[in-house]
């Protein structure tokens, strides 16, 4: 897929498509106008008989504008109000890139629409050229007649010719993300019999190759050698051994901190003896999600050249109910020599983290931030779209919060009450794997805080919004590849 960004007048833009961003209840800006009068005023009549508003999200093709010379026009509504949040230029974009990517072989302009808001030209470049390379790919990972196509060139027009170079260079950042994250989304969608721990690793191997990240995998006898008994304990039920892995990014000096990024990575998660009934099953294949999405932050990161050094660690296992499966009453030893008593086989992801974060804290990273599709409980606080944020130091969990805001992700913080973890004492071990009904998503956070020994730690749950149910206009039902554009933010903001 080719890609420019340039100045020409919306009339002379030669794509198929032509895409044009429109804001409600605002005047033609004077490109869109210029356009206009040159197609004989037929986006002023679509805006006068109320054909088309502006709302966001909306969509209205005009199939034939003599004047043109783009073959098709898409006009789409930005919504209402004065300050362009990235979220919402996001949404509009996707749900363009989504609507023209229908058809095979398609050449697409976007047009960057009046910004007067707090999203800089360079930015918005950026988020267009993310959403086509997102938005032209859709889920179809198993179907033979693929439902969106890759677009053979994307334009980008910008309303003049200043820093085309620069905005060149925001183009490919936004190319690059996008890849990132259709990664992430990749693995989240492969089907269990095909995407198990050695498969994983075997894929992560061959990703950090392409784009120069070193990449080490742990097998069961070395996490046998690590003493990672709690992640060994989850694999046990499965015929397929679990993995770690870990990613090492070098973008900054020796000397430099080291930030790290975890990943809950239950490629199935059954429950285990404590079986899920079978609808909390269905999507479980996407328990891994947090593992995909660190993989496809460093691939970007790396890419990106950001000048930052990383660690990255994915526990990989499949949980299963067999006749070698962990028990209820089993008592592990974690990593660190913390007893466990499971109560539950179904609270399986913060026993892979555990000895994870453990691992990642004895490298002496300077901060560390987790993801996992860790509880239901976060999804009934919070809804589908929005992730979890726990933390054991308020400033980088201000840092963290400050970033998804940047990316226009979703994310909010949920508290960190020591009541929370008085549900975790035990009499026969040194905490039990579950609390009580209430509060789910911070007893697991609680949990968690008990292996990262102090270190400056944001854990999020993105039980929600890794996965969507159903499609929406602006993205597809599966793997979503939330938290990619965050983790990537972060990392560029974090030196
Ligand atoms: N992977 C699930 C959490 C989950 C639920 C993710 C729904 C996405 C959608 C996790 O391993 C789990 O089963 N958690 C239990 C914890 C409980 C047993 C304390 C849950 O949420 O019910
Ligand atoms: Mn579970
Ligand atoms: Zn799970």
């Amino acid at each position: 897929m080719s890609q420019t960004v340039t100045a020409t007048p919306l009339s002379q833009v030669s794509s198929q498509w032509l895409v044009l961003f429109l804001a409600e209840n605002a005047p033609l800006p004077a490109a869109a106008s210029a356009l206009d009068q040159q197609i004989g005023g037929a986006i002023a009549k679509l805006r006068e008989r109320g054909d088309f508003t502006g709302k966001l999200g909306e969509m209205v093709d005009l199939f034939h504008a003599p004047g043109a010379k783009a073959e098709r026009i898409c006009l789409v509504g930005l919504g209402e109000g004065p300050s362009l949040h990235v979220a919402r230029l996001e949404k509009a974009a996707m749900s363009a890139a989504r609507r023209v990517s229908v058809r095979a072989a398609v050449s697409v302009a976007f047009a960057i629409p009046e910004l007067p808001g707090n999203v800089s030209l360079a930015g918005a470049v950026q988020t267009l050229r993310c959403s086509a390379e997102v938005g032209s790919v859709g889920q179809g990972l198993y179907r033979a007649e693929k439902d969106r196509h890759k677009f053979t060139s994307v334009e980008i027009v910008v309303p003049s010719a200043q820093n085309l170079e620069g905005l060149q260079e925001a183009a490919s950042r936004g190319e690059i993300l996008g890849q990132g994250i259709n990664v992430t989304r990749e693995l989240v969608n492969l089907a269990p019999a095909d995407l198990y721990p050695e498969t994983f690793a075997a894929r992560a191997q061959q990703v950090a190759k392409e784009v120069g990240l070193k990449c080490e995998v742990f097998d069961e006898k070395r996490l046998e050698a690590e003493k990672m008994g709690s992640l060994l304990a989850v694999a046990r039920g499965s015929v397929r051994p679990p993995r770690v892995v870990l990613f090492e990014y070098r973008g900054a000096g020796a000397d430099q901190p080291v930030l790290s990024f975890i990943g809950k990575g239950v490629t199935f998660d059954s429950g285990g003896l404590s079986l899920k009934p079978s609808d909390g099953m269905k999507t479980m294949k996407a328990d891994m999600s947090g593992a995909a999405t660190v993989l496809g932050a460093m691939t970007a990161i790396a890419r990106l050249k950001l000048p930052v050094n990383i660690l990255g660690a994915v526990g990989l296992v499949e949980n299963m109910p067999s006749g070698s499966a962990y028990k209820l009453g089993d008592i592990l030893t974690a990593r660190n020599g913390v007893t466990i008593e499971v109560l539950n086989t179904d609270a399986e992801g913060r026993l892979v983290l555990a000895d994870v974060l453990s691992y990642v804290v004895d490298q002496k990273v300077a901060k560390m931030v987790d993801l996992a599709t860790l509880t239901g409980a976060c999804v009934v606080a919070l809804g589908e779209e929005v992730a979890g944020a726990f933390t054991n130091n308020q400033p980088w969990c201000d840092q963290v919060l400050q970033a998804a805001a940047r990316a226009g992700e979703d994310m909010w913080q949920l508290p960190m009450f020591d009541s929370f973890a008085e549900q975790l004492r035990c009499d026969t071990a040194d905490i039990k794997n579950v609390g009580t009904r209430w509060g789910g998503a911070i007893t697991a956070a609680k949990f968690l805080e008990r292996f990262v020994g102090g270190i400056p730690w944001v854990h999020l749950d993105i039980a929600g919004p890794a996965f969507a149910e159903s499609q929406k206009p602006h993205k597809d039902g599966g793997a979503t590849g939330a938290m990619v554009r965050t983790l990537v933010e972060l990392a560029a903001s974090a030196t």
